[in-house]
């Protein structure tokens, strides 16, 4: 199947997912018409390739919440209420202020429905996409069952969420991303508002200094006469689903800031049926040895704090730190909250986050790691460059299409123009990353050619018709697709 037909059962998804303020359905192949519109679009907005996306992504609204869920399981709220209330905790950052440890808290409550296998087979393959769920290896089909599973979940709006810290994170010396448990901190703390009508919490919480029954049992340490990342459980009340750890971080010291998709793991999100199968079904897959180069950073940068932040829809979040944690070391996370799921919010939400963290920690070093087929990220980190003088040590990005050849996918480099090569990286494998010392601001790698011209790269228009190749057709599209539904 061609790119575009394959992506044209995309186009039936609304309608089968049963989404809210869906646009009426596009037929399979645009029309004429429709064609010339998005071509004259993307004419028009000149390099701008996000907001052409934007643009076929508004067929692809959110994915489904609430009743949208119940009415495609074919269920109703009373079906739910016997069904325990379950708690998505993200791992998260606190800053060291004036008053204390002040700690974000943030994730989402929600309720899992009964389903049947056969239902949420048909489910499945609708994100699969030309893939029968039956013709997967059993591994593959218990992934994807669990994925459709925990995209299909009712979110509890209005309910009051409690979370207890304890000082018992217990990690493996191999991954601890060079945080320590840490002393004291013990309580509990109900949220100060009730989860939206989404199902999402956010809040920060100002930790009291408290210590353990013994005396020895010790205090938090200060931000400030330390340089070590501490560590602190947190456990949601009423569940046993929303363990996460927290992690207080100095005010001074290096954090790096890492996308997850084709850089930490192998996505091909150019590829819109490798890009489902990669994230539906397969069993997810470290890039070539990034997990050395993040380990021998770790070890020998004991003061890093690890964050890693991706716009993949929170729903689909577990599976993200199951498999951070078990390659990469140990940190938090930021993923796409409900309140941003509409196409324009997905535009926004990388720099909402980023602007978040750099906010909170004015005085750290920041190391960006993401790369090149992901244009917000393209966009987003050199301007953090500008935004936060001072605060961006490197921003390093894999060059994805010099590795791999179907990766024909447009970017724009024009963010970088003006800023020292000693700042930033284009690379091709780990290994051009190996030994470089990154904490003193080493981010350039002598031996890796860079022939970096600023502007947008790899995107070619028909001369003859000034519409765009057909690759790259597919490419605008499938982007869309995987934007507004799985990342
Ligand atoms: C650490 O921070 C606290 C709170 O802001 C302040 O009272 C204290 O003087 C600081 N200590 C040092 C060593 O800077
Ligand atoms: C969910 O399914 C199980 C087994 O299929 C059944 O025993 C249970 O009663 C169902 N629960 C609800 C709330 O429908
Ligand atoms: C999916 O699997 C993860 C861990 O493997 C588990 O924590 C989660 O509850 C599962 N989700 C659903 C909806 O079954
Ligand atoms: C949540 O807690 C607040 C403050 O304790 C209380 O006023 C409110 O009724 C609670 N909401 C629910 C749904 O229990
Ligand atoms: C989403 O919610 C957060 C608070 O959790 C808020 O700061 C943010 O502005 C909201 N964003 C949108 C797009 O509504
Ligand atoms: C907590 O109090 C103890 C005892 O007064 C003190 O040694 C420690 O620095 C304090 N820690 C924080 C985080 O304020
Ligand atoms: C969460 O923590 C509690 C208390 O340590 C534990 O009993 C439970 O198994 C944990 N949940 C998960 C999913 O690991
Ligand atoms: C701590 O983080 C909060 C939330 O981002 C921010 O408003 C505050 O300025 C930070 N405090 C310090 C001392 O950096
Ligand atoms: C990425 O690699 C391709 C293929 O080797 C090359 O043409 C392109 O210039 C590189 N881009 C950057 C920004 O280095
Ligand atoms: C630079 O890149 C080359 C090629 O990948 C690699 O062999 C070398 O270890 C890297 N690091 C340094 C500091 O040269
Ligand atoms: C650098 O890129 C330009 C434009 O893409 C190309 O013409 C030139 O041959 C490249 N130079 C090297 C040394 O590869």
């Amino acid at each position: 199947m061609s790119p575009l037909s394959r992506l044209a059962l995309l186009w039936t998804l609304p309608a089968v997912l049963g989404l809210p303020n869906s646009t009426p359905l596009a037929t399979p192949t645009p029309s004429p018409v429709e064609q010339r519109d998005v071509a004259s679009f993307v004419g028009g907005v000149g390099n701008d390739i996000v907001s052409a996306v934007s643009d076929v992504g508004q067929f692809f609204q959110d994915l489904p919440t609430g009743t949208a869920v119940e009415k495609a399981l074919g269920i109703s709220a009373s079906d739910l209420a016997a069904k325990p209330t379950e708690v998505l905790n993200l791992p998260s950052y606190g800053n060291w202020t004036d008053d204390g440890w002040n700690v974000l808290v943030h994730g989402n409550v929600y309720k899992v429905p009964n389903t049947t296998q056969s239902k949420l087979d048909d489910l499945a393959n609708v994100f699969l996409v030309g893939t029968d769920i039956e013709d997967l290896s059993p591994a593959e089909q218990n992934q994807a069952r669990n994925l459709t599973a925990s995209i299909y979940v009712v979110q509890q709006g209005e309910v009051n969420v409690t979370i207890t810290f304890v000082n018992d994170v217990d990690v493996d010396p191999q991954n601890d991303g060079g945080a320590v448990n840490a002393a004291g901190g013990a309580q509990s703390i109900q949220l100060p508002d009730e989860t939206t009508s989404q199902g999402d919490f956010g809040a920060w919480l100002l930790l009291a200094n408290t210590t353990g029954p013994n005396p020895k049992d010790g205090y938090l340490v200060p931000g400030n006469i330390t340089d070590r990342v501490q560590t602190l459980s947190m456990y949601a009340s009423g569940t046993n689903t929303g363990n996460a750890t927290a992690y207080l971080v100095p005010p001074k010291g290096v954090t790096i800031i890492s996308d997850i998709d084709d850089i930490l793991r192998i996505t091909k999100i150019w590829d819109p049926k490798e890009g489902l199968l990669n994230s539906f079904a397969r069993p997810f897959t470290p890039w070539m040895n990034m997990p050395d180069i993040y380990s021998d950073w770790s070890q020998t940068n004991r003061d890093f704090h690890f964050h890693y932040l991706t716009t993949t829809p929170e729903q689909a979040t577990r599976n993200y730190m199951e498999f951070i944690f078990a390659k990469y070391p140990i940190g938090s996370f930021d993923t796409r909250p409900l309140n941003f799921s509409d196409v324009s919010a997905t535009l926004s939400i990388r720099k909402f986050l980023l602007d978040r963290i750099f906010q909170t920690f004015p005085e750290r070093k920041f190391i960006l790691v993401g790369d090149t087929s992901n244009s917000d990220v393209m966009k987003a980190y050199p301007q953090l460059n500008k935004d936060y003088p001072g605060n961006v040590l490197c921003i390093l990005l894999r060059n994805s299409s010099s590795t791999d050849s179907t990766d024909h996918f447009p970017y724009d480099t024009s963010g970088f123009e003006g800023m020292p090569q000693s700042q930033y990286m284009f690379f091709n494998v780990p290994d051009d990353l190996r030994g470089l010392d990154v904490a003193k601001g080493e981010c350039y790698n002598v031996t890796v050619r860079q022939n970096v011209t600023f502007g947008l790269q790899g995107f070619s228009l028909d001369s003859g018709t000034g519409v765009p190749r057909p690759n790259v057709w597919g490419l605008v599209l499938g982007l869309g697709v995987i934007f507004g539904l799985v990342f």
